[in-house]
């Protein structure tokens, strides 16, 4: 197998995502080595799970730095001293400027709440309930400077169900969301996912064919 994608992840609160991404890539076949987590919060619960897992962790605390440009410089920094060639974002609560973003283009992911480009933003859950969908999801995409926007490399689709309040729908897709990370992050390591004319492409694409049907029929 070719030399495992050298990966940082960074997260700010509880690292849900960055554990299942983690034990992820404790698999000898997996296409991923996370070389570092770090947090721009340093009292994340997801750094102490990262230490006491044995994975690299480092906190820079984005209020010790006088400007988002200064926070980028201590953070590319860091992820030069490790070599990371990928970046995987979990729960990551500060915008990046436009040329950090561009620096990392194509080598930057993200997951995100909701079946984009519906439901931008925070309150994911309670948008797609104000909206009475009956599906909802995650999304893992690509980066771009402007929010929750860039090309989409695997969705996962859950259904709500009547009487769902925001945290019983964000639990269930939670669960979905442990299990898309990994599985869009080994597409980008590995090389099947593709981009071009910020559209994805997966090559040996093999799915299931049958919709989900909410309410089943
Ligand atoms: C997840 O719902 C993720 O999609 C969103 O922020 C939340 C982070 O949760 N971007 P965790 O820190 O990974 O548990």
């Amino acid at each position: 197998m070719s030399a495992k994608k050298r990966t940082a992840i960074l997260i700010s609160g509880r690292g849900s995502n960055m554990q299942s991404l983690v034990n992820a890539a404790r698999a000898a076949d997996y296409p991923a080595e996370i070389v570092l987590v770090a947090s721009n919060r340093p009292d994340a619960p997801g750094l102490a799970w990262a230490e006491a897992n044995g994975v690299p962790t480092l906190a820079i605390d984005h209020t010790s730095h006088a400007t988002r440009e200064a926070f980028e410089d201590s953070l590319q920094e860091a992820l030069d001293a490790v070599g990371a060639e990928l970046v995987a974002l979990a729960g990551f609560m500060r915008l990046m400027t436009p040329a950090f973003v561009e620096r990392w283009r194509d080598r930057m992911i993200n997951i995100h709440p909701s079946l984009l480009p519906s439901f931008k933003g925070l309150h994911t859950h309670e948008q797609a309930l104000a909206a009475g969908v009956k599906i909802t999801g995650c999304t893992v995409h690509l980066v771009r400077a402007e929010m929750d926007t860039g090309p989409i490399i695997a969705q996962a689709a859950v259904p709500v169900l009547s009487g769902d309040t925001p945290d019983t729908l964000s639990g269930r897709v939670l669960e979905a969301e442990h299990k898309l990370y990994p599985s869009a992050l080994k597409l980008v390591a590995s090389g099947r996912a593709r981009c071009e004319g910020e559209k994805i492409t997966i090559s040996q694409d093999v799915m299931a064919l049958s919709p989900l049907y909410v309410p089943s029929l």
